[in-house]
C-alpha cells in the first residue's frame, strides 16, 4: 500500500506510516501541486495525506475514485467536497483538537499585539525611528475586562477564552450555530445573536468554519455594527473577511485594530497596507505551528491513513 503525500510532514507521522508497512512518496517541492499533477500523482497510489489547501472537489474525486482514504493534516475541510466523497465511499479524515490550543495562542498573542501595536513597534526601532519618551505616543488599549465575542465556540474558541479569562477577566459573549452549554456553564459564556456579537464585542474573534454562510460574513456592513474601540482578530480563514473592507473599517477608525494569521487572499502580498498599519499584526498562517501541535497533527493524519487503508472506521473522520 502506497500513500501520497503533498508536503513535508513531521516524523511522528512518517515513523507511524513506516511502521505499519505503508510505503509513501513525499511531494518535496517547495510549491503547490496543480490540480493536474495531485490526481497524476494519486493514480500511482492508494491513499492521500493532503497538507495545505488542495481542492479535493468532485473533479478530484471522480478522477481518483481508487483512493481509500483522503486524510488531511488540518481541522478545517472547507477545501474538501465531503458529499461527493461520501457517495464515492472515500473515507475523509482531519486533525481536530490537538492544535486547538496552539491556534488559541495565536489568537491570543494577536489580540495583545493588536491592542499594544508590538508588531508596529518593532518595525519602528528597526528604521531606527526610536524617539524620546513622549507620554502622549504609542499608545495601546487595556484588555482587562473587555468582552470576547466568539463566532464559533468550539474547542479553539474555548481554548482562547480560558486564556482570556485568567488573563485578563474577560466576559464572554458567542454566536454559534449551536448552543455551548459547557461554555455557559464553565465561563458564564452567553449566547447572543450575530448582530448583539458585532455590537457588543471590544474583542471579536473568529473560529468557526468556513462555510456558505460563514464566508465574506465581515464585510463593510458587519464591521459598520462594531464598536469603534474593537479588535478584530481572524486565526480562522481569510475568506471569512472582505479585506478591502477591513482596510476601509480601520482608516476611518469604524473599528480600532485587527490581528489576521489568516489573509484574503493568501498569501499576503508584501504592499499590503495593513502592513504598514500600527493597530494591526499580521501572522502567515502559523495558528498550528508549535512542535506540539504540528507533531501531533502528523501523528493523527497518519493514524487515519492506516485506518482507511485497513478498510477500518478512520479514528477522525469526517464524512456523516
Ligand atoms: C487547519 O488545520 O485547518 C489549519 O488552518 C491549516 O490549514
Amino acid at each position: 500500500m502506497k500513500v501520497f503525500i503533498t508536503r513535508i510532514i513531521p516524523e511522528t507521522g512518517l515513523e507511524l506510516l513506516r511502521n505499519a508497512g505503508i510505503q509513501y512518496t513525499e511531494h518535496r517541492e517547495k510549491r503547490h501541486l496543480s490540480p493536474e499533477e495531485l490526481i497524476a500523482a494519486c493514480k500511482t497510489h492508494d491513499a492521500l495525506l493532503s497538507v495545505g489547501g488542495n481542492k479535493i472537489n468532485a473533479a478530484f474525486l471522480q478522477a481518483c475514485s481508487h483512493l481509500k482514504v483522503v486524510s488531511l493534516m488540518a481541522v478545517g475541510y472547507d477545501n474538501v467536497d465531503v458529499p461527493a466523497a461520501t457517495a464515492l465511499k472515500i473515507p475523509i479524515g482531519n486533525t481536530p483538537g490537538v492544535l486547538s490550543n496552539a491556534t488559541a495562542d495565536t489568537a491570543f498573542l494577536l489580540m495583545l499585539a493588536t491592542a499594544r501595536k508590538a508588531f508596529y513597534m518593532h518595525k519602528v526601532i528597526g528604521r531606527g525611528e526610536w524617539g524620546f519618551f513622549e507620554p502622549t505616543t504609542n499608545l495601546g488599549i487595556e484588555l482587562n475586562g473587555r468582552t470576547l465575542g466568539v463566532l464559533g465556540l468550539g474547542k479553539i474558541g474555548m481554548a482562547l477564552a480560558k486564556k482570556c479569562r485568567g488573563a485578563f477577566d474577560m466576559p464572554l459573549i458567542y454566536h454559534n450555530r449551536h448552543r455551548n452549554e459547557e461554555a455557559e456553564q464553565l465561563l458564564g459564556a452567553r449566547y447572543v445573536s450575530f448582530e448583539d456579537l458585532l455590537k457588543e464585542s471590544d474583542v471579536l474573534s473568529l473560529h468557526a468554519a468556513l462555510t456558505p454562510e460563514t464566508a465574506g460574513k465581515f464585510d463593510a456592513a458587519a464591521f459598520a455594527q462594531m464598536k469603534p474601540g474593537s479588535i478584530f482578530i481572524n486565526t480562522a480563514r481569510g475568506a471569512m473577511h472582505n479585506e478591502q473592507d477591513l482596510l476601509a473599517a480601520l482608516e476611518s477608525k469604524t473599528i480600532w485594530g485587527a490581528g489576521l494569521d489568516v489573509t484574503n487572499p493568501e498569501p499576503m502580498d508584501q504592499n499590503n497596507p495593513l502592513l504598514n498599519m500600527p493597530n494591526v499584526a499580521v501572522l502567515p498562517h502559523i495558528g498550528s505551528a508549535t512542535v506540539e501541535a504540528r507533531s501531533g497533527m502528523a501523528r493523527m493524519a497518519a493514524e487515519n491513513i492506516i485506518a482507511g487503508l485497513k478498510g477500518e472506521a478512520l479514528p477522525y473522520g469526517v464524512n456523516k
